[in-house]
């Protein structure tokens, strides 16, 4: 086991503040504080070489979460333990083994090429001169950069920047990955360029990655098991596919006509989702599915029925939308 968290409760104290520029000035002179429980009382535990997703609406407390696990934030209360350390006693040789990616932060000297800042962290965690070039030649060529690691990182486009992120993140060669949202505004090409080389990545170094993000491809590409969080409790742990199955209500039928059925007819199977002839997408109740299925065959013009799952986000969102009823 490298990641064992258990009851782990992280809470903040904000200010309370009444709506209105008069209640800024009041909250400035009140200790009125509230407080929100960001973490609450979560518990989980991640083997070697896994990659799970870590997802939930905003606010649920992902980062809160990483940040924890990595050390950066003293927990309330609980247990954490990862590779066998307990990550906020931020001990040198814990944190040479791990390594924090934010897509919203970022560590590169602005003025410099990346390559700077590689050196910097090269002597940060004492990686020795071959070690250095054989993780640096095998990121480099993983994330395609060959010449832009000399490029100063403002004249780099976000995609590009935020590769130079993640090898500056890795180059101490990381066993545990904790990536907080890395796709976070790129564009589909390099979102997909990004999921490559994070598959790879695990691929080739049996890393331990617990990643999050909002974009359900990533995690879908990424991850077969799935953390989700809501509020600060973790409503499900398992497989992805095993969460539409046993969750997803509905299935849908895909249905290609031979000659044009008026819709109101098609309404007599399930819920019209999309209907543009010849392609109708109606949804059906999950254990009704091949009633439906049947009855469309015998008395539609159906040239194509396929039976499919619903998409991953409407499943998830069903939880979230169902919350707090725990899964
Ligand atoms: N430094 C802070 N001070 C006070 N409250 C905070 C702080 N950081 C986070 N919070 C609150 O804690 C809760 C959890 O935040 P967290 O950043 O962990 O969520 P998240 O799941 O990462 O969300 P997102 O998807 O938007 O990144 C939220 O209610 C947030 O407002
Ligand atoms: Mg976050």
């Amino acid at each position: 086991m490298v990641i064992q968290v258990s009851h782990l409760s992280k809470q903040y104290q904000v200010h309370k503040k009444d709506p209105g520029f008069m209640g800024s000035v009041r909250s400035l002179f009140s200790k009125n504080t509230e407080t929100v429980a960001a973490v609450d009382d979560i518990s989980f535990t991640i083997n070697e070489g896994e990659l799970v997703g870590f997802i939930g609406p905003n606010g649920a407390g992902k980062t809160t979460t990483l940040k924890c696990l990595s050390g950066l934030l003293f927990p309330d209360s609980g247990k954490v333990s990862v590779l066998g350390y307990t990550p906020f006693e931020r001990k040198e040789p814990y944190l040479s083994r791990i390594a924090l990616v934010m897509g919203q932060k970022n560590q590169l000297w602005w003025d410099l090429p990346a390559q700077e800042t590689f050196l910097l962290n090269k002597e940060i965690y004492g990686i020795r001169d071959d070690a250095y070039k054989q993780n640096l030649g095998e990121l480099v060529e993983l994330l395609e950069v060959e010449e832009m690691i000399r490029v100063p990182v403002r004249k780099l486009s976000l995609g590009e920047r935020m590769k130079m992120e993640l090898i500056a993140a890795l180059i101490h060669a990381p066993e545990v990955l904790f990536l907080d949202e890395p796709t976070i505004g790129l564009d589909v090409v390099m979102q997909k360029k990004m999921r490559d080389f994070v598959a790879a990545y695990n691929r080739l170094h049996h890393s331990t990655i617990l990643l999050t993000s909002h974009y359900m491809e990533d995690v879908r590409q990424l991850a077969s098991r799935v953390i989700i969080i809501d509020h600060g409790k973790i409503m499900y742990d398992g497989k992805l596919d095993h969460l539409v199955k046993r969750y997803a209500k509905h299935k849908l039928l895909s249905v290609v006509l031979d000659t044009y059925v008026p819709p109101d007819k098609l309404l007599a199977i399930g819920e019209l989702v999309s209907y543009e002839f010849p392609k109708a997408v109606i949804k059906v109740e999950r254990n009704a599915s091949n009633v439906a299925a049947a009855e469309l065959l015998q008395n539609f013009p159906v040239d194509d029925l396929n039976i499919e799952e619903p998409d991953i986000e409407d499943v998830i969102r069903d939880v979230f939308t169902n919350a707090p009823k725990k899964l």
